[in-house]
């Protein structure tokens, strides 16, 4: 996977931030037909919660029929072929070998249970930076608090410099206490990609395992986990892979996974990393045997293909937005930090919002102007993060570029 993507080419610069001549053209005519969302809104957050093609919607629910039709076969004695070829596939596209694999139903999942698992004393110190999803944050702050270990953020001000810039505040900001480093792959409020390669690189010999965060990265960057040496990884594939929500896995390096475990203590508690997370209890497993069928719509379309388009149309964004907002943009100007999405600064009229203001702000944007689009505070600034899927179009984010100058306040 890794290599084949190439970057969009840009040109002419605009307000000091280098703009793409045009949005990138349509992968396919009328691809939004392929999905399910509501014809009447522009949907600019295939971040949270991702957006299902039908396609694999029609697949989940053949497989919910096919387990009322035979509950025992499928759930229990096919239950391990059905995960392993599951993961074979997985493990095929993203690098990792499916013995390595552990299914969940979330990231937030996926990363308690490796926290829950670990090993602290008092005084040691789990390390993230300030861009961490909150969820997150709370998970490592609980698990730490419990055994007396301390929990910390790196601050990465905005606007972000460069990719060294981020490695170099990250591995200056570890300290000889430092035990893990939880660091994300693409982060959530910002839409950055920080370099885990390099931050990865610098742990090493450190005595700091690292956790890779990578909630938003299967389907938006190009991925080989075992190649990039993490102690540990967590990826969702409900959004940027368009596998149904409630699929996601965790994988951890050989000489940590033993000690790993799922939340969920059940049957196959030692008897191997795969086999152990695939018994969680009773549970619906149409999600997880879907994702076969996620990725091969998405490598139909091409993930080359989708990761180009999807990354030009962010680059277009980005400005364009910036531009008609009269804000700067919070990343690199040449977009190296940007993938399928970018947060920008609301007009500067909104950051006196109240968080309660910015909700119903938030929902005016949708019922008024009939756009999704994702908002949140940060520090002093309201960001809103809208994201670039292969179904959306330039006029999409005209049409929050124009909402957002009609209902600021
Ligand atoms: C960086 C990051 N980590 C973790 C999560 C949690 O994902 P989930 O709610 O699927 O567990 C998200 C969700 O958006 C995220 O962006």
């Amino acid at each position: 996977m890794s290599g084949g993507w190439k970057r969009h080419r840009v040109a002419d610069t605009f307000f000091g931030v280098t703009v793409p001549e045009k949005p990138p053209a349509p992968l396919r005519a009328n691809l939004r037909s392929e999905w399910m969302l509501d014809e009447r809104v522009a949907f600019l957050n295939h971040g949270s919660f991702g957006a299902l093609p039908r396609c694999v919607f029609d697949e989940q629910t053949e497989w919910r029929r096919r387990i009322e039709a035979e509950p025992v076969e499928i759930l229990s004695r096919r239950r391990e072929e059905l995960i392993d070829s599951v993961n074979q596939q997985l493990g095929e596209w993203l690098g990792m070998k499916a013995a390595d694999i552990g299914l969940v139903t979330n990231a937030t999942e996926g990363i308690n249970a490796i926290l829950r698992s670990l090993d602290l004393s008092a005084g040691d110190e789990w390390v993230t930076t300030n861009h961490v999803y909150h969820a997150i944050r709370q998970a490592m702050k609980y698990t730490a608090g419990r055994a007396g270990a301390v929990y910390r953020e790196i601050e990465i001000p905005l606007p972000v410099q460069s990719s060294e810039q981020v490695a170099r505040l990250v591995l200056n900001g570890l300290s000889a206490r430092t035990r893990l480093l939880v660091i994300d792959h693409i982060t959530s409020p910002t839409a950055l990609i920080f370099p885990v390669e390099q931050i990865i690189a610098g742990c090493a010999g450190r005595g700091v395992d690292v956790l890779v965060d990578g909630a938003h990265a299967p389907g938006m960057v190009p991925l080989d986990v075992e190649r990039l040496g993490a102690a540990y990884y967590a990826g969702n594939l409900h959004k940027w892979t368009c596998a149904p929500r409630g699929s996601a896995f965790i994988w951890a390096r050989r000489d940590r996974r033993e000690r790993i475990h799922p939340l969920v203590i059940s049957h196959y508690l030692g008897e191997g990393f795969a086999r152990e997370f695939g018994w969680q209890g009773t549970r619906d497993l149409s999600a997880w045997l879907a994702i076969p069928r996620a990725l091969r719509f998405m490598s139909e379309l091409g993930w080359e293909a989708v990761m180009s388009h999807n990354h030009a149309m962010a680059l277009w964004m980005n400005p364009m937005l910036c531009e008609r907002w009269g804000v700067d943009s919070i990343s690199p100007a040449d977009g190296s930090m940007l993938g399928s999405m970018a947060s920008v600064r609301a007009p500067r009229s909104c950051s006196r919002l109240a968080t309660q203001e910015l909700m119903v702000f938030q929902q005016r944007l949708y019922t008024e102007h009939g756009v999704e689009a994702p908002m949140m505070r940060w520090g002093d600034d309201v960001l809103l993060r809208p994201c670039c899927q292969v179904y959306n179009t330039p006029e999409d984010y005209e049409r929050l570029a124009r909402a957002m100058m009609q209902l600021r306040t």
